[in-house]
């Protein structure tokens, strides 16, 4: 850890930081570092609002319903359109896509677009707010791939492995913001007196061993028989009988997953047979999975779906859903070898639904 204002410490704001790993990219027009700033400024004002919730009247739910079923927060459509409105008029991108909308975003007619696709989560684990605990911001960038000026669902519709950047924000005690343009995971904690995120986690890379597994085990009874046997194998029940992990689920992903990633751990959120013919989990693979898969990966881990490395799963839906396993490297190759061993008959209904071009949410 860097402790920005240590006597012999690096003082760099993000700012600069974003500028000096532009400069790995020779031809670079500087678009694209501009936009991740905007995310950065997009994080402080989510932060402010987060901050103040309790008293700002923007706590609670409004009657509105997202694409999922589920009711909306006001701090969820707040930071949606935060980070609508801070990107819709700068010609970097030409579409965004939120997991508050169903249908892609279009930039206005009004304003000129770019060569960068914007994916995000605006608030993630928001059933937290009410009761003042962490949440967060995930957010993906990809570049367009099409020739027309708009975008179009084929620019948003890559596989993770195509992702030029990933970043979340977390709202916690300190707000921090990481990012990854695939030159490593940096993290950055804002200084609210200042109004900075300065630097101070430089090149994170997942420790070894993990400490913690975080999942919803109180729906352990619709798990499959491979699953219930991994989480037996993370407290040491099962197999060569370790050391158990300890268990931490705050529910909100980005929370969670921040934990792992300076600690060491595995998220999972697993599929299941509760509805045949919905064998996924709950997280979504386009505004949560891709950009965590990303970032984990550059910090030396591993994402998988229970079966193969979500960065390679090609997105047929924008909400499309994925199980999710996430963290250090063997301890998630662990889980792919639990479902291989256990689960025929999830993985191939799994499979299908993972394959098919029309994907129902
Ligand atoms: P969101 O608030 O964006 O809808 O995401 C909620 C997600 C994720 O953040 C969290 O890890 C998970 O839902 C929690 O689900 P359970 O309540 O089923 O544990
Ligand atoms: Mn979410
Ligand atoms: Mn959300």
């Amino acid at each position: 850890m860097n402790e920005p204002y240590q006597a012999g410490s690096t003082l760099v704001t993000i700012e600069r930081h974003i500028l000096d790993q532009q400069k790995k990219f020779p031809g670079a027009s500087g678009e694209f570092t501009r936009l991740l700033y905007d995310m950065a400024l997009a994080g402080k004002i989510i932060a402010h609002a987060t901050t103040r919730a309790g008293l700002a009247g923007v706590l609670g739910s409004t009657n509105l319903q997202n694409s999922y079923g589920e009711t909306q927060k006001n701090l969820d459509i707040f930071a949606d359109q935060t980070i609508f409105r801070m990107n819709d008029h700068t010609n970097r991108l030409c579409a965004m896509a939120s997991e508050e909308h169903e249908e892609l975003l279009d930039i206005p007619p009004r304003f000129g677009t770019g060569k960068y696709v914007l994916l995000y989560d605006p608030l993630d684990g928001s059933s937290n707010v009410d009761v003042n605990v962490s949440v967060g911001t995930i957010f993906a960038i990809h570049r367009k791939t099409t020739d027309g000026e708009r975008g179009t669902l084929e620019d948003v519709l890559q596989p993770g492995r195509n992702l030029v950047a990933a970043g979340y924000m977390t709202y916690g005690p300190s707000t921090m913001m990481v990012y990854t343009t695939g030159q490593g995971v940096h993290g950055f904690t804002l200084d609210p007196g200042i109004g900075e995120f300065l630097l101070t986690h430089p090149d994170i890379s997942i420790p070894e061993p993990p400490k913690y597994y975080s999942a919803n085990h109180g729906q352990e009874k619709y798990w499959t028989h491979g699953v219930r046997r991994y989480l037996h194998w993370l407290q040491g029940i099962d197999g060569e009988g370790h050391t158990p992990l300890s268990h931490r689920y705050i529910g909100s992903m980005v929370a969670d997953f921040h934990r792992n990633l300076l600690e060491g751990g595995v998220f999972f959120y697993p599929g299941d047979m509760r509805q045949p013919d919905k064998p996924y989990g709950k997280m979504r693979l386009m505004f949560e999975a891709q950009a965590l898969a990303f970032i984990v990966e550059q910090a030396g881990g591993y994402a998988s779906d229970g079966v193969s490395n979500i960065l390679d799963i090609q997105p047929h839906n924008l909400h499309q859903r994925v199980p999710l396993f996430l963290g250090n490297r063997a301890t998630v190759e662990i889980a792919e070898q639990f479902i291989e061993q256990h689960d025929r008959d999830w993985t191939a209904a799994y499979l299908a639904y993972r394959n098919q071009q029309q994907i129902p949410v």
